[in-house]
Protein backbone atom coordinates (compact mmCIF):
# COMPACT_ATOMS: atom_id res chain seq x y z
CA UNK A 1 0.00 0.00 0.00
CA UNK A 2 1.29 3.63 -0.73
CA UNK A 3 1.65 5.17 2.00
CA UNK A 4 0.92 8.40 0.50
CA UNK A 5 -2.46 7.16 -0.49
CA UNK A 6 -4.09 6.40 2.42
CA UNK A 7 -7.28 6.22 4.56
CA UNK A 8 -5.71 8.96 6.74
CA UNK A 9 -5.26 11.27 3.85
CA UNK A 10 -4.00 11.65 0.61
CA UNK A 11 -1.23 14.04 -0.38
CA UNK A 12 -1.73 15.57 -3.61
CA UNK A 13 0.19 18.98 -4.79
CA UNK A 14 -0.05 21.75 -6.48
CA UNK A 15 2.12 24.95 -8.11
CA UNK A 16 3.01 28.31 -6.84
CA UNK A 17 5.03 30.93 -8.06
CA UNK A 18 6.76 32.63 -5.68
CA UNK A 19 9.16 35.40 -5.63
CA UNK A 20 9.65 33.96 -9.10
CA UNK A 21 10.35 30.38 -8.88
CA UNK A 22 7.87 27.96 -9.56
CA UNK A 23 7.12 25.67 -6.52
CA UNK A 24 5.68 22.23 -6.77
CA UNK A 25 3.96 22.16 -2.89
CA UNK A 26 2.62 18.69 -1.40
CA UNK A 27 -0.77 19.03 -0.06
CA UNK A 28 -2.96 17.04 2.21
CA UNK A 29 -7.11 16.77 1.98
CA UNK A 30 -8.33 19.17 4.54
CA UNK A 31 -5.63 21.60 4.69
CA UNK A 32 -5.56 24.78 3.21
CA UNK A 33 -2.79 25.69 0.83
CA UNK A 34 -1.06 28.71 3.26
CA UNK A 35 -0.71 26.24 5.37
CA UNK A 36 0.83 23.53 2.61
CA UNK A 37 3.29 26.27 1.59
CA UNK A 38 4.41 27.14 5.22
CA UNK A 39 4.99 22.99 5.81
CA UNK A 40 7.21 23.25 2.23
CA UNK A 41 9.19 25.71 4.09
CA UNK A 42 8.11 28.90 1.42
CA UNK A 43 7.28 32.41 2.71
CA UNK A 44 4.14 33.98 1.16
CA UNK A 45 2.51 37.12 2.51
CA UNK A 46 -0.01 36.46 5.19
CA UNK A 47 -1.75 37.76 8.32
CA UNK A 48 -5.06 37.06 10.00
CA UNK A 49 -5.49 33.69 8.52
CA UNK A 50 -8.92 33.89 8.69
CA UNK A 51 -10.44 35.54 5.20
CA UNK A 52 -10.70 39.13 6.55
CA UNK A 53 -7.21 40.92 5.50
CA UNK A 54 -6.58 39.83 1.85
CA UNK A 55 -3.02 39.73 2.48
CA UNK A 56 -2.32 35.81 1.47
CA UNK A 57 -4.61 37.01 -2.09
CA UNK A 58 -2.89 35.44 -5.09
CA UNK A 59 -4.04 34.62 -8.66
CA UNK A 60 -5.31 31.55 -9.78
CA UNK A 61 -3.58 30.63 -13.25
CA UNK A 62 -5.14 27.25 -13.70
CA UNK A 63 -7.37 24.38 -11.68
CA UNK A 64 -9.92 24.91 -9.33
CA UNK A 65 -10.21 25.95 -5.45
CA UNK A 66 -12.64 25.82 -2.90
CA UNK A 67 -13.02 28.82 -0.49
CA UNK A 68 -13.61 28.20 3.08
CA UNK A 69 -14.79 31.79 3.33
CA UNK A 70 -14.27 35.41 1.77
CA UNK A 71 -14.60 38.34 3.84
CA UNK A 72 -12.53 40.44 1.56
CA UNK A 73 -12.48 39.53 -1.92
CA UNK A 74 -14.92 41.49 -3.97
CA UNK A 75 -17.25 40.07 -6.88
CA UNK A 76 -14.28 41.99 -9.07
CA UNK A 77 -11.43 40.18 -7.51
CA UNK A 78 -13.35 36.76 -7.95
CA UNK A 79 -13.68 37.86 -11.68
CA UNK A 80 -10.28 38.55 -12.55
CA UNK A 81 -9.37 35.48 -10.55
CA UNK A 82 -8.06 36.21 -7.17
CA UNK A 83 -8.04 33.86 -4.18
CA UNK A 84 -6.99 33.46 -0.54
CA UNK A 85 -4.15 30.93 0.32
CA UNK A 86 -5.66 30.73 4.00
CA UNK A 87 -8.89 29.84 2.91
CA UNK A 88 -8.54 27.51 0.06
CA UNK A 89 -8.29 24.20 -0.69
CA UNK A 90 -7.66 22.77 -4.24
CA UNK A 91 -10.62 20.82 -6.11
CA UNK A 92 -8.38 20.20 -9.09
CA UNK A 93 -4.92 18.46 -9.53
CA UNK A 94 -3.87 21.12 -12.05
CA UNK A 95 -3.85 23.81 -9.37
CA UNK A 96 -1.96 26.58 -10.33
CA UNK A 97 -1.34 30.03 -8.56
CA UNK A 98 1.25 32.79 -8.73
CA UNK A 99 1.75 35.37 -5.44
CA UNK A 100 4.04 37.43 -6.94
CA UNK A 101 1.16 39.43 -8.92
S1 LIG B 1 -4.19 36.01 5.68
FE1 LIG B 1 -5.77 37.49 5.88
S2 LIG B 1 -7.19 36.93 4.33
FE2 LIG B 1 -5.68 35.35 4.26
Amino acid sequence: MDPDNNAAGVVKSFRATLDGFDEEVAWQEGDVMLDSMLDAGLDPAFQCQDGHCGTCMVLLKGGEVKMRKNNVLSARDLERGYVLLCQSEPLTDDVSVVCDD
